[in-house]
């Protein structure tokens, strides 16, 4: 027997029942209550964790997305009762970086502004509570499931949420589409190909993908498009903001990306191998960004604008933190240090700039005035 706690429990379910998806198998390691990756102890992101994201780069990132966020603002019509939802929103951090922005340089909008975090896992309420203290009367919390019964005007942002979320693997074969499930061979994880548990995936990837070559293997995230769904359901007027990692269907299934792009990170290192270190390891799948286009599109969200990271906060105010920086009391080497931090957000070529995406979408808006559709204008 193993002494993974997580993987003795995985292992007696798929006794149970035979066999999970991947999809079941993934959940549970990210998520199985107190020792699934992301809802067990231990930091997760930043250098003492697994991986970073752009929030733990530099308060500017979270400081241009609050810039745009007030934008937003005003092409609401700077509405009194404003109301912005972080999805994921981890430790706080970013959340701290907006509100922080929005109290000092848009005071109106931020009078007008309550905040909601939204986190799959409770116990991090707590962390943010703390790095949020500032702004305590303006908080308040929500689980992803009271998500669903939320109506709101205002701007739902999140970043890195939706390649957090369990996916379905399939393979075409020549027999044509097979799921992958997870299976005991002699006692030890296996994998098994058979045919899809639900007829969603083929319909998920004749409407949102592209036809896959034999051998090919791809993700499909039926939770990415249940959580659209629940925002467009919440969301009375306003904008969803996402920023992940991700590419439209024809770059996602690609027949140059064979085998999907499911990957795992521990303490900085990237491994394809999703069957070690269970609930230690973060699991990861890039975003199908058509598909939450194309869905919005059908629930009323229209996309505003999609394109590089690089772009987004270039255009959304990336320079005035760098001039920000110029004009601050630091000495040379400080100013070259962060300098070369903040270009680490928008460094195109497999940096952070182009690897992530924005997705800017919105209802009930019209004309919206925002720095991402003035272009970079360099
Ligand atoms: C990759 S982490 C990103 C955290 C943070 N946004 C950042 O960029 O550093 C993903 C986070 O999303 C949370 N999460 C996953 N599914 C969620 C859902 N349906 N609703 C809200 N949070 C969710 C996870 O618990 C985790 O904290």
């Amino acid at each position: 027997m193993s002494d993974n706690q997580l993987e003795t429990i995985i292992s007696d379910r798929i006794r149970q029942q035979g066999r999970i998806t991947f999809c079941d198998y993934m959940a549970a390691c990210l998520y199985e209550p107190g020792l699934g990756y992301y809802t067990s102890p231990g930091r997760k992101v930043g250098t003492a964790g697994d991986f970073y994201t752009s929030i733990t780069v530099h308060a500017a990132f979270g400081r241009v997305i609050a810039r745009e966020i007030a934008r937003m603002w005003r092409s609401l019509g700077q509405p009194t009762d404003f109301t912005l939802v972080e999805a994921g929103a981890g430790h706080g951090r970013l959340a701290g970086d907006v509100m922080d922005f929005l109290a000092e340089q848009e005071p109106d909008c931020y009078v007008a502004s309550r905040l909601l975090l939204v986190e799959q896992e409770p116990t991090l309420a707590g962390a943010q509570a703390d790095l949020l203290a500032a702004h305590a009367a303006k908080l308040g919390w929500c689980s992803p499931a009271q998500l669903a019964t939320l109506r709101f005007s205002g701007v739902l942002y999140s970043n890195e949420l939706l390649d957090a979320m369990p996916v379905h693997r399939v393979v075409m074969t020549a027999e044509g589409l097979r799921e992958v499930f997870v299976t005991l061979q002699d006692g030890q994880l296996a994998e098994q190909l058979d045919h899809p548990s639900t007829p969603a995936l083929e319909q998920y990837l004749t409407r949102y993908g592209t036809p896959l070559l034999a051998g090919q293997e791809a993700e499909v995230s039926l939770a990415g498009l249940a959580w659209l769904e629940t925002v467009a359901a919440a969301l009375e007027r306003g904008f969803v903001l996402t920023i992940d990692y991700g590419f439209p269907k024809e770059e996602l299934y690609t027949p140059r990306r064979r085998q999907g792009t499911l990957l795992c990170y521990h303490q900085h290192k990237v491994e394809d191998n999703p069957y070690i270190r269970l609930g230690q390891q973060d699991i990861t799948t890039h975003i199908n960004f058509s598909a939450l286009m194309e869905r919005g599109e059908q629930l009323g969200l229209q996309t505003v604008w999609f394109g590089e990271q690089y772009r987004f906060l270039l255009s959304a105010g990336m320079l005035d933190e760098f001039e920000a920086i110029e004009s601050a009391a630091l000495s040379e080497a400080e100013k070259l240090k962060a300098r070369l931090t903040l270009k680490r957000l928008i460094m195109p070529e497999g940096g952070m700039g182009d690897t992530f995406q924005v997705l800017v979408q919105s209802r009930d808006v019209e004309r919206p005035q925002l720095g991402c559709l003035k272009g970079i204008g360099l």
